[in-house]
């Protein structure tokens, strides 16, 4: 997600300055394009901490439906207690939230009652809560076991997976998810380091793609380690293949002339989204929408945000 220094592979979250708290990106944009008012369904298939879903949640007020999902069973009880506060304050709508791929919200919808939704949002890649706890192995800043699982339960770690991806694969993971120009370099040097040594510790992986590079390009202006943790992650958690089936989901859980918001921080995700809205729903965005110079100094998270927005034909074709 998201062209600066950060701790995950998230372009443009710098650590050092990274907001406590997981802020929305393109909040205000967001509210605007999904065009809400009171009454609407809602789904928020990456709900995460709640940010987007509770702006939403006034939005479309008491008579209102919010549907949150997210594949962090963990991150959910930070979303249910910023919507609970919505919601008593008086000012929310009513909210379920749901451990669940948002490749799920057809199923996820018609368990909640609602057959159909008017707006759907997804918002990619990780959050900060998950970022700043290094148990979690996202972050090459501090040293964690090498995990990097959105779903816990899932049934494979990003150590497992570097202990037996093929070598060619995992160069060519790196040069098309992370965009990685020493890809083959550091993909060898990993597949000789786990002949004789478990790679199975943040810090482990970062040193070896340190090691792995160049002297020049050791110290340039994002981490090194940036493009192969995004790389690994990305890989660990399918999240290409998941964002192809979220947007199909969504199209088919949305009303004629409802309306799907991606924000995605990677040109790999952005020229999908953009390629798959053009293929399949009506565009609203002719161009992304990016943040305003004021928020990205407010939140580097959001430097390389980019939001698309498209809508299912009203009468279907
Ligand atoms: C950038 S955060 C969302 C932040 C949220 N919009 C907010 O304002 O707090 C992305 C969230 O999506 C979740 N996620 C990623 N891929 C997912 C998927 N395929 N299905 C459901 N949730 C997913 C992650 O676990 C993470 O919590």
């Amino acid at each position: 997600m998201n062209v600066g220094t950060n701790a995950s592979g998230n372009d443009g979250e710098s650590h050092g300055n990274r907001p406590p708290l997981h802020l929305p990106v393109l909040l205000q944009s967001v509210l605007a394009i999904l065009e809400l008012r009171c009454g609407l369904v809602v789904v928020d298939g990456t709900v995460g901490a709640g940010g987007h879903a509770v702006a939403i949640s006034k939005a479309i007020g008491p008579d209102g439906v919010v549907v949150g999902l997210d594949r962090d069973r963990e991150i959910l009880a930070a979303a249910q207690a910023a919507l609970a506060d919505a919601k008593d304050a008086g000012a929310g709508a009513s909210f379920s939230l749901h451990h669940s791929p948002h490749a799920e919200m057809c199923e996820v919808l018609l368990g909640a009652g609602q057959p159909q939704c008017d707006r759907v949002l997804l918002d990619l890649g990780v959050s900060s809560l998950q970022l700043d706890r290094p148990e979690r192995g996202f972050s090459f800043m501090a040293d964690g076991p090498l995990d990097m699982r959105m779903d816990a339960s899932a049934p494979l770690t990003a150590a497992q997976w570097l202990a037996r991806v093929p070598e060619q694969e995992l160069a060519d993971t790196l040069f098309q998810l992370g965009e990685e120009r020493f890809s083959r370099r550091i993909a060898r040097r990993i597949v000789e380091e786990r002949r004789h040594t478990k790679i199975q510790r943040t810090s482990q992986l970062s040193k070896l793609v340190i090691s792995a590079m160049p002297g020049a390009a050791r110290h340039g202006r994002i981490h090194a380690a940036t493009r192969t943790f995004q790389a690994v992650r990305m890989a660990v958690n399918d999240e290409m293949g998941e964002l192809e089936r979220g947007m199909a989901a969504a199209a088919k859980s949305l009303k004629p002339g409802g309306r799907l918001a991606v924000i995605s921080f990677h040109s790999i995700e952005d020229r999908l989204v953009k390629h798959w809205m053009k293929a399949n729903l009506d565009v609203v965005t002719k161009k992304p929408i990016i943040a305003t110079p004021a928020e990205a100094r407010q939140n580097p998270r959001a430097r390389s945000a980019k939001l698309r927005c498209a809508a299912k034909p009203a009468v279907a074709a």
